[in-house]
C-alpha cells in the first residue's frame, strides 16, 4: 500500500469511527435495552457545548459557562434522546399506536421516531398554544392531532387514562425510558468537559428533563467518571411556576409555551434531586426569558426557543451566587425555529420592508 493509500485508509477509517450512530448505540450498556431491541433511531444526541462568552462577562469572576444546545436534534429539541429510546423500547413490546399530551416538542418529536418505527401517532395538545413549527412537525410527521380546550395539565389527565384503556402506549415523561434516554445528556456534557459542571441550569416544565440530568450525573459519578455532581439549578416562568411556588398553577401562562405547565407530573423527583444536589429552584419573568433569548441571538448566534432561554436567564438572575472559577452548562432544551411568531416579535433588528429595487435606495436605507 502506497503512503496515499494509508493516509486516505486511515482518513476513512476516522470518518468512520467518528459517525455517530445515535445515543442508544453511543451508550448502550447504560441503557436498559437488550439484543432484542429494535433501535429506532435518528441518530440524536452529540450535540454541542458551546461556551458563551457574553453570559461569561455579564457575570465575571473568572466563570467557564457553556451551553448544551440541544435543540440541534434531529427534531429540534431534548425530546428526541427520551423518544427514542420510548419508541424503541414500545416497539420492542408490539405496540401498535403511542399517545403524548404536549406543549409541542413531545409531539414532533413521539410523531418523527413512532412514524419511522411504523406506529399510529395521538398527540393532544392545548388549542392555540402550540408554537407554529411544532404543529407543523407534528402534521408533516404523520401524526394525528387532536387539539383539545384546556391546557396541558388537562390533556396529561385524559391521555393518562386512555392508555390506561386501550392498546396505546403513553411516551410522556411518565414513560419511565424517556429519562432514561434523556439521561445522556449529562453523560455527553462528563466526557467532553472531563468532569461535570458546579452548576447545571435547566429549564422545568413538567420536569422530567431535570430528573433525567440528575439520574445521569448520578450515574457517571457512581461509574467514577466525574469526581463531582452539579448543583441542580431549575428555572420556571414566574407565571408557570409551580415548583418554585410549591403548589399547584390552575391557569399557568407565560410567553415561553413549551413551559407553561401548571402540575408537572415529576414534581417529587425534581425536588430530591434539588434537595439532594442542593439546588436551587427560581423563577424569571417574560421579561428576563425574552432579553437572555435575545442576547443568546444577537451576541452569540445561538437561536433557542423561549423556554431554552429560561436556563440563562435564571443563571443571570442568581449570578451573584456563582462560585469563582466554576464552571456552568445551560441546557438549551429546544431550536429557535420552532417558535417563529416569538422570534419577529421580539428582536431588535432593523427590517425595512417595501424598498425600491435599485442600488440607490438600497444603499440610502443602508445609511450609506
Ligand atoms: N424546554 C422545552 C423546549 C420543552 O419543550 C420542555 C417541555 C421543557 C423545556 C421542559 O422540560 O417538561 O422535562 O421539564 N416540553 C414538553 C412538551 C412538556 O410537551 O413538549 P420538562
Amino acid at each position: 500500500m502506497s503512503v496515499l493509500q494509508k493516509l486516505d485508509k486511515s482518513i476513512s477509517d476516522n470518518a468512520k469511527r467518528e459517525h455517530w450512530p445515535g445515543l442508544i448505540e453511543s451508550y448502550r450498556s447504560w441503557l436498559p435495552v437488550s439484543n432484542k431491541t429494535p433501535v429506532i433511531t435518528l441518530q440524536e444526541g452529540n450535540t454541542p457545548l458551546i461556551p458563551v462568552s457574553s453570559v461569561e462577562e455579564r457575570i465575571g469572576r473568572n466563570v467557564k459557562v457553556y451551553v448544551k444546545y440541544d435543540g440541534l436534534n434531529p427534531t429540534g429539541s431534548f425530546k428526541d434522546r427520551g423518544m427514542t429510546m420510548a419508541i424503541s423500547k414500545a416497539k420492542e413490546e408490539g405496540c401498535e399506536a403511542v399517545i403524548c399530551a404536549s406543549t409541542g416538542n413531545t409531539s414532533a418529536s413521539a410523531a418523527a421516531y413512532a412514524r419511522r418505527g411504523g406506529m399510529r401517532t395521538f398527540v393532544l395538545i392545548p388549542d392555540g398554544y402550540v408554537a407554529q413549527g411544532k404543529l407543523a412537525q407534528a402534521l408533516v410527521y404523520g401524526a394525528e392531532v387532536l387539539a383539545i380546550k384546556g391546557n396541558f395539565d388537562h390533556a396529561l389527565d385524559i391521555v393518562r387514562e386512555i392508555a390506561s384503556k386501550y392498546p396505546v402506549t403513553l411516551v410522556n415523561s411518565v414513560n419511565p425510558f424517556r429519562i432514561q434516554g434523556q439521561k445522556t445528556a449529562s453523560f455527553e456534557i462528563i466526557d467532553s468537559l472531563e468532569e461535570a459542571p458546579d452548576w447545571l441550569c435547566i429549564p422545568m416544565g413538567n420536569a422530567g428533563n431535570i430528573t433525567a440530568y440528575w439520574m445521569g450525573f448520578k450515574e457517571y459519578f457512581e461509574a467514577k467518571k466525574s469526581k463531582k455532581l452539579p448543583r441542580m439549578m431549575g428555572f420556571q416562568a414566574s407565571g408557570s411556576a409551580p415548583l418554585v411556588l410549591n403548589t399547584l398553577v390552575k391557569e399557568p401562562n407565560t410567553i415561553a409555551t413549551a413551559i407553561r405547565i401548571g402540575n408537572p407530573v415529576n414534581r417529587e423527583k425534581a425536588i430530591s434531586a434539588q434537595k439532594e444536589s442542593n439546588g436551587i429552584f427560581d423563577s424569571v419573568s417574560d421579561e428576563e426569558i425574552i432579553e437572555a433569548y435575545k442576547m443568546l441571538g444577537k451576541e452569540e448566534g445561538i437561536f433557542c426557543e423561549p423556554a431554552s432561554a429560561a436556563s440563562v436567564a435564571g443563571l443571570l438572575k442568581n449570578k451573584n451566587q456563582v462560585p469563582d472559577e466554576s464552571t456552568i452548562v445551560c441546557v438549551l432544551t429546544g431550536n429557535g425555529l420552532k417558535d417563529p411568531e416569538c422570534a419577529i416579535n421580539n428582536n431588535d433588528s432593523i427590517f425595512n420592508s417595501g424598498i425600491e429595487a435599485n442600488i440607490k435606495t438600497v444603499a440610502k436605507a443602508m445609511s450609506l
